[in-house]
Order: structure tokens, then sequence, then C-alpha cells
């Protein structure tokens, strides 16, 4: 499997040309997997050095990093990146070697042994995102940078799959989803898929004291992607994915 295809644009967040290509990507998820992952990974990866520098070097861990998209682009560019997966299921084919099975929950890591603590679209399929948040910033050293991202629950997209019917309610979606398709929704609502929301994550990260919020933002969007972000309520529909960047303060 090819995971470094040339970019398809100059990297440039936000702006339209970057969010249209994302775009472009995710309306290809379920035929083109392989240039949607790959992709995003690359506009991942190139957010993180955005904030924090080129990886290379840095250990960096992405957790529930699915197949593994993402440790595959910071090897790449030189980090040395593990992937931990819970879910054996996820990891395809050819997950990145050295793989680790293991919940985000408790990781196999000693304290402070990251450089980057990575998580892309895993804390809106856990039931205790705060728990998640914790061991995140348990194994990343003082000084350095954790990446979280969420779809949050009414987000156009929160719903994933069944997607924008959750605005209906999860069971009306779910039910839709399985009449339209012929086959079983992957999320469930309570079981692998939680409602996650905006206000309540970022006031429970900024009473941490030990993270500071370096940036609060939405991932996709192509301007304002901070502003957004300021405004209650609106916030929630508006943000589509949100994109949090710590940064581990000293003991
Ligand atoms: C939507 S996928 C995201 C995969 C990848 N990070 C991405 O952005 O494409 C959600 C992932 O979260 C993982 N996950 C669910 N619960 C987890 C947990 N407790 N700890 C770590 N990963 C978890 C799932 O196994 C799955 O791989």
């Amino acid at each position: 499997m090819s995971r470094s295809s040339p970019r398809p644009y100059e990297f440039k967040d936000p702006s339209f040309r970057r969010s249209l290509s994302l775009l472009q990507a995710f309306r290809h998820e379920q035929d083109d997997p392989e240039a949607c992952y790959s992709l995003l990974a690359r506009d991942a990866v190139d957010q993180v050095e955005a904030y924090d520098g080129p990886v290379a070097g840095r250990t960096v861990v992405d957790v529930g990093g699915g197949s593994g998209y993402f440790t595959e682009e910071f090897r790449r560019r030189g980090a040395r990146a593990f992937l931990f997966e819970p879910d054996p299921g996820e990891l395809g084919e050819k997950p990145p070697d050295s793989t680790v099975i293991a919940d985000g929950y408790l990781l196999p890591l000693q304290d402070a042994s990251a450089d980057v603590t990575f998580s892309s679209n895993v804390l809106e399929h856990v039931a205790d995102p705060q728990t998640f948040l914790s061991e995140l910033v348990r194994v990343t050293r003082p000084g350095g940078l954790i990446y979280v991202s969420f779809t949050n629950w009414l987000s156009p997209w929160g719903g994933h799959e069944w997607a924008p019917w959750h605005y209906l309610g999860a069971e009306r979606a779910r039910a839709r989803y399985r009449r339209r398709t012929g086959k079983a929704a992957k999320h469930t609502l309570g079981e692998n898929l939680f409602a996650v929301h905006i206000g309540p994550t970022l006031r429970q990260v900024r009473a941490r004291d030990d993270v500071t919020v370096v940036s609060a933002r939405s991932r996709y969007w192509p301007f304002l992607a901070e502003t957004v972000v300021r405004a209650p309520g609106i916030r929630e529909v508006a943000t589509w994915n949100l994109l949090l960047i710590l940064r581990r303060c000293p003991p």
C-alpha cells in the first residue's frame, strides 16, 4: 500500500483550497479510502508541524489510529511513531510494524514518554472522554504537544454514517440507515459512539492544570477556524470537528 503520493496542493491552513481538497477526499472515503486517509494523514501531520515544528526524530504516539495512516505519515517524516489501537478489526491487512493492541484508557507506556501524542477522531468513541484525555496527558512529556480532534454530536457529521439524520434522534437515524442500505450501522449511540459536545469539553480542558490550550479550533474550516469555536451554541453545529492543540505543563 502506497501512503506517500504527492501532495495535491500547497498546505495552507486555513484555506479554501485545503478545505475543498479534504471535502472532495471525504466524499470518496468509501470507494477510495487510500486516497482519502493518506491525504488526511498528510494534512494532520502538517498541522502538528505547524504548531510544533518538524516531527523528525520525535517520539509520536498515535492513539486509536485505526489502520495506521497517521503513524505511517509521521514515520515517513522521520518520527519514531507508534500505533496504539484497541480493535484488531480496525487494523487492516498491513498495520505498521510494532503496532500495539492497547486501549487508550490504559496505555502501556511510561509517564512522559512521548514528544507528541496524537488522537484523531477517537474522543467521540469513548464513554469517558476526560479519562481518555488524562491518559494522553500522562504519556506526554512536559512541553510536549497533544493533538486531539473529534466530531462533536451536533455537527452535521455527528451521527457518522447515519448523519445528518441524527438531528431527528439516533434510533430513528440508525433505523433509516438500515432501511436504505440493507445493512446494520457500524455505530450505536451509547455503545461505540457518544454525544460529545464542544462547550463542556472546552470547559473541562481549560480547567485542567496539567495542560495549556494552544488552540481550540475547527479542524477543517477554510476561514475563522478559531473564531467559530468562540460562539457558544453556534459552535456546536458550525465547528464540524473540534481540534484541540494542548501543551503539557511542567510538573
Ligand atoms: C473513527 S476511527 C478513527 C481512526 C483514525 N484515528 C482516523 O482518524 O481515521 C475511531 C477509532 O477509535 C478507536 N477507539 C475506540 N475506543 C478506543 C479506546 N478506548 N482507546 C483507543 N482507541 C479507541 C477505534 O478502534 C477506531 O480505530
